[in-house]
């Protein structure tokens, strides 16, 4: 991996230039839950979220390998993607604590599967899980959305690291 400014010359210089030429990128911030067949619920906040086909309906997101929710991801049939509103923010700080507390006091509803869905999320994709394929440190989670819904409120940003308000040009 080069940096064409050539300034970084460290391994570790390296690794920060690259996250923060990827924080050039602004997405939305999302929280992404499952429940095995067992009834063990887990979810995590991420941006990895991306928009694969239309037709049929399909999303994507990224999970880390050495995430503690990892094993019910593997159990489950299913995920459900909740992006978070700007009005949503005072629960980011929750959705960070460790796993066993991050959904207390969090109002959730079960969506497909029972995987836990925040509610008045700006949006929701409920899926089932299409593929999941190993990718370097995290692995692709490809699902099948088979029910979404939206809310006319705005989406929570998330950019160079930061939280921010979207403003829409004119
Ligand atoms: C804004 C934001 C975006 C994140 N995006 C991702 C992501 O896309 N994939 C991922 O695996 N972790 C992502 N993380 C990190 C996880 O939320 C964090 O590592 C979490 O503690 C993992 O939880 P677990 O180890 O309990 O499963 C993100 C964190 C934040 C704050």
């Amino acid at each position: 991996m080069t940096a064409r400014d050539g300034l970084p010359s460290g391994r570790e210089d390296r690794a920060r230039e690259y996250r923060h030429a990827l924080g050039r990128f602004p997405t939305g911030v999302a929280f992404v839950a499952a429940r095995t067949p067992d009834g063990e619920a887990a979810g995590l906040l991420i941006n990895s979220f991306t928009s694969v086909s239309l037709t049929p309906p399909m999303v994507l997101w990224c999970l880390g390998l050495a995430a503690r929710s990892r094993p019910v991801f593997a159990a489950a049939p299913s995920f459900a993607v909740s992006i978070l509103s700007e009005d949503q923010r005072s629960l980011l700080g929750d959705l960070a604590r460790p796993l066993d507390r991050r959904l207390q006091g969090v109002p959730i509803r079960d969506g497909l599967g029972g995987a836990p869905v925040i509610e008045n999320a700006s949006a929701v994709f409920e899926c089932t899980i299409a593929t999941v394929t190993r990718a370097g440190d995290h692995e692709v989670y490809l699902g099948q959305v088979e029910h979404f819904e939206r809310r006319d409120d705005t989406p929570l940003a998330y950019l160079a690291g930061q939280y921010g308000r979207v403003h829409v040009a004119a």
